[in-house]
Order: structure tokens, then C-alpha cells, then sequence
């Protein structure tokens, strides 16, 4: 089962881009090895060429010591090779089974039998530790089981090397432990794994070696990972020192700017009110599948509200649809940007100046395409998004750039009042998340109040005036900034009796 990888001067252009250029290292069986760096480094390119995506245009990837090529995903897979994409790939009308068997399987005379094989699946999931049905379908599943499910394809195949990129990016705490323990078995059996991740903390808890990539080139292999500190891999990843990445700014508070009172919906377990002053941050921490995203669509008039009012500046509003909201100055930013939010098809340019464009009907025909290109290009600039213009198509862009041009979409909008981010920074890399962060500052400086939901507790301390904190689809509690202690939070946020099912 044991292999060891070897990528030996990898490079790879795209029109306007060096997204690879003579990278080289290693990955030895049983060892898991980080792979980190910014948001279009070049993580995911060096992953599509391992899976048989893209083509190298230079280099070579050898498996114990022997040059292989994949023509083809399915090359790759057959080599035993198991890449789990940072865009999930799963078929949303199949059953949970259907998915994982996808392409596996079939008995010699090329039939599925479907008992026996979604037989297989429970068991194998049970082994796993991952609590799913498999006769759910894809498309009623949350983000987080989607994935679990994308990950148990790649090892129900049995893969010798095995790459995830960015997997925890939307799994819960415990999807995350059940993630870690199914890595480490794999690992304990001698595998090679690469795992890419901008979160810190994992590529410690997880990782034996790492390697920092910027700007296409690999700046660093750290083979004893555990002896290099923090600040270290920050450096070589942001090519600066970064101090402090939150860099809180305290900011006077005005009136109650935005109040929600009794808010009642399917999803949430008892009535939810609370407020937001001028200029405050408020902070929505919760295990995945407490309800904060719920209780936003509420509010938000994405999801129908039973019950409940909505007080805009000391005004009761109606909001019935997210236009409606719109058009009162309310925002949300979604959590599943990807599915909600993006244009494949259209340039950076149009995907940031979507939802804003009827500021620029001239006359109400013609829409301005100068304004349009300088709300872009100022976005491009403030938040850092790697693109060779504004004018390139957005599915050409890097996840995590892609992030930053639909976040852009929704502070972009003119006359904000409230902002509602979910999971601002999610896929994001460190030196952005800190851009991210002070926009968020500035538009609390010009009087909006926000919410911010996101499941990094360090972030939700590092950021937030006050805490509201949910459970079970009801809010736990709150905590001014200066109680907020991660010990604090986290006591709110945990159920007496801890499930994955609840957690998921
Ligand atoms: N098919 C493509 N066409 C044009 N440019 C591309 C294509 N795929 C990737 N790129 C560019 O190559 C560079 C590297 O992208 P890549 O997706 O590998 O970054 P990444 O390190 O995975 O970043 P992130 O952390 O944001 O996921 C980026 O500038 C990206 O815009
Ligand atoms: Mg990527």
C-alpha cells in the first residue's frame, strides 16, 4: 500500500499567470505533508496536475522513483490516487450510496447490486466513524456532510496517495475530529497524504512536514514541522511579519441601529431576538448547524419568518424578500458563496458589481461601465484579489480570490445600513483575512451595524464588540468582548450530550 511522491520541478502557466514554477518535494508514505500558502499560490494547480486535471508544462511526478503521467482523471485514480477537490464534485439527485459507489464497484458482469453495495456503504461509513444515511440524497445534505461524503468516496477506493484540499473548510468541530481520525488511520497505513489548509492550527495538530508556496515557487520544506514556530511559516507565506491579524479597533457605539424581535422559523428551536448598535460588531458563534445561517435567512427575507419584527433605526420595517432588504439597506453576505453567489461565466468585474448595478443605470438603460470598473479595480486593490485584470473570467481565479470578489459584491453595495457576513474569511489566507478585517472596521467606523457569523472561534474573539452564541437552533447567550474567553464561549455553544448528528 506504501508509496512515496515526488513532484520534481512542476511548472504550469496560465494565460497571464505563472501559477507553478519549479516546485519540488516530496511526500513519503505515512507521512501527512501541509501544503500552505496564499490565495493563488498555486495549491490547487499542483493538486488538478496530481488528479489528472491539468497538464504540467514542465516537470515530472514520480511515484517510487518511477515517472507517471495522467492524461486523465481517470489515470490518475487508477494509479491509485485519490485527489478530493477544493470544489466539491458530487451528483445532487443520487442517494448518499449512489455517490460513493459512483464509478465503483460493479460485480464482473459490470452490474450494482444495490443491496448488497449500499450494505457495504453503512457498514464502511460506521467503520469510518461518519454518521450519514446513506439513502439520503446529496442535495438535502448540509455542505459539511457533502464533503464528508466527497472524502469517504476517495477512501472507500483504497488510494495509496491521498491530497485534500481545504476539506475542513465548511465541516463542523466534530466533522472535523471525525476528518482528523479517518487522516491519521490512513497515515498509521502508511499512505502519503498532502493536506492543504489555511488554518494553522490543523497543519500543526495534523501535519509532519509542510510546504509554504508564494507566488507559484515553493519558499520553504519544513520536514520537522513541530520545530518551526508560527510566525515563521507566516512569514515565509506572506513574505512580511503580521503581528497581530485581528488588530481590534475599538470604536464608539451609537443608538440600537437594527433590532430583531421573536423571530420565528422552521429552523430555529425557540424565538430569537437581538440587537446591533451603530458601529457594532457582533459576533454569531456556534457549532455548524446551530442555526446561525437559519436565523440570518430570517431575518434576511431569504427564508419565510412564522413570526417576528424587524426594527431598522427605531423604524419597523417589512421583510418579505431579500430585495426588500436590499432595498433597506440590509445586506448578507452567504456562506455558501459558491452556490449562492457566483457567475462563473462573468469577469471579476460583473461578479463584484452584481448586486450593486442599478446604482449605475444611467437614465436607467445604460449601465456605466466606468463606475462599474472603478468599484472593481478598488476592491481588486483593498482586499488584494490575485487577477491578471478585472476583466478575466472569475472561475479563472483561485478559491479563495474567488471568495474575495463576491465578499466585495456585498460591501460594494452604496447606503449600507446593516451588514450580515456568514463565514467572511472562510478559504481565505491570513494576510487577506487581515484586509478582510478592516473593511469590516471601516464600515463599522461609517455607523453599520454587523453581524458576523463565523465558526473560528479565535476570530470571533479576535473581532467581535459582543458575542451572541447559539445552540440547537436557539440563542445560548451573550458576552461583552471583555468576557469572551474561549472557555466562556465554548461552555454556550456545547450541548450537554455531544452528537455528530448535532453537530452536523
Ligand atoms: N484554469 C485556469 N486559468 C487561468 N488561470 C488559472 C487557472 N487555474 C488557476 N489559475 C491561476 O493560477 C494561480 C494559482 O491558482 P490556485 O488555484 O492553484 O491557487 P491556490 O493556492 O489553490 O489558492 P487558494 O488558497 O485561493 O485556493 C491563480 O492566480 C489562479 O488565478
Ligand atoms: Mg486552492
Amino acid at each position: 500500500m506504501s508509496a512515496t511522491l515526488r513532484f520534481d520541478n512542476i511548472g504550469k502557466v496560465f494565460p497571464g499567470v505563472r501559477a507553478l514554477d519549479g516546485v519540488s518535494f516530496d511526500v513519503n508514505a505515512g507521512e501527512v505533508h501541509g501544503l500552505m500558502g496564499e490565495n493563488g499560490a498555486g495549491k490547487s494547480t499542483l493538486l488538478k496536475i496530481l488528479g489528472g486535471e491539468y497538464q504540467p508544462d514542465s516537470g515530472r511526478v514520480l511515484i517510487d522513483e518511477k515517472e507517471v503521467h495522467f492524461a486523465s482523471a481517470a489515470a490518475s485514480i487508477a494509479s491509485g490516487i485519490a485527489v478530493i477537490h477544493q470544489e466539491l464534485q458530487y451528483v445532487p439527485d443520487l442517494t448518499v450510496s449512489e455517490n460513493l459507489l459512483l464509478g465503483a464497484l460493479p460485480n464482473r458482469l459490470g452490474w450494482v447490486n444495490k443491496r448488497a453495495a449500499k450494505a457495504h456503504v453503512r457498514e464502511r461509513l460506521a467503520a469510518m466513524g461518519v454518521d450519514l444515511d446513506p439513502n439520503a440524497k446529496l442535495r438535502k445534505l448540509s455542505i459539511a456532510q457533502r464533503q464528508m461524503v466527497e472524502i469517504c468516496k476517495a477512501l472507500l477506493r483504497n488510494a495509496r496517495v491521498i491530497a485534500l484540499d481545504e476539506p475542513t473548510s465548511s465541516l463542523s468541530h466534530r466533522e472535523t475530529e471525525v476528518l482528523f481520525k479517518l487522516v491519521r488511520d490512513l497515515k498509521a497505513d502508511n499512505r502519503a497524504l498532502i493536506y492543504i489548509s489555511h488554518r494553522m492550527d490543523e497543519i500543526y495538530e495534523l501535519c509532519d512536514a509542510c510546504t509554504i508556496f508564494r507566488d507559484g515557487r515553493k519558499i520553504a520544506s519544513h520536514l520537522a514541522l513541530a520545530e518551526v514556530p508560527r510566525d515563521t511559516l507566516v512569514q515565509e507565506m506572506v513574505g512580511r511579519e503580521i503581528s497581530d491579524i485581528y488588530d481590534y479597533r475599538a470604536r464608539p457605539l451609537g443608538e440600537t441601529r437594527f433590532s430583531v424581535k421573536n423571530v420565528e422559523g422552521d429552523a430555529l428551536s425557540a424565538p430569537a431576538s437581538f440587537d446591533v448598535k451603530r458601529g457594532e460588531i457582533v459576533g454569531f458563534f456556534g457549532l455548524v448547524g446551530a442555526g446561525r445561517s437559519e436565523l440570518m435567512h430570517l431575518v434576511y427575507g431569504a427564508d419565510k419568518k412564522k413570526h417576528g419584527e424587524i426594527v431598522l433605526d427605531g423604524q419597523p420595517i417589512k421583510v418579505r424578500s431579500t430585495g426588500e432588504a436590499i432595498r433597506h439597506g440590509i445586506v448578507l453576505c452567504p456562506e455558501d458563496r459558491k452556490e449562492e453567489g457566483i457567475v462563473a461565466m462573468a469577469t471579476v468585474a460583473e461578479n463584484i458589481n452584481i448586486s450593486c448595478r442599478r446604482h449605475y443605470l444611467r437614465g436607467g438603460l445604460f449601465l456605466d461601465r466606468k463606475k462599474e470598473a472603478q468599484t472593481a479595480d478598488r476592491f481588486i486593490q483593498l482586499l488584494k484579489i490575485k487577477t491578471p485584470s478585472r476583466k478575466q473570467r472569475i472561475r479563472f481565479l483561485s478559491g479563495g480570490n474567488q471568495q474575495k470578489a463576491i465578499l466585495s459584491r456585498w460591501l460594494a453595495e452604496p447606503d449600507l445600513k446593516v451588514v450580515i457576513l456568514d463565514e467572511p474569511t472562510r478559504g481565505i489566507d491570513v494576510g487577506a483575512k487581515h484586509e478582510i478585517y478592516n473593511v469590516i472596521y471601516q464600515l463599522a467606523e461609517r455607523g453599520c451595524a454587523i453581524v458576523m457569523i463565523s465558526s473560528e472561534l479565535p476570530e470571533v474573539l479576535g473581532v467581535s464588540d459582543r458575542i451572541v452564541v447559539m445552540r440547537q437552533g436557539r440563542i445560548a447567550g451573550e458576552l461583552p468582548r471583555e468576557n469572551a474567553s474561549e472557555q466562556a464561549v465554548l461552555s454556550l455553544a456545547l450541548p450537554q450530550s455531544e452528537s455528530v448528528a448535532q453537530a452536523a
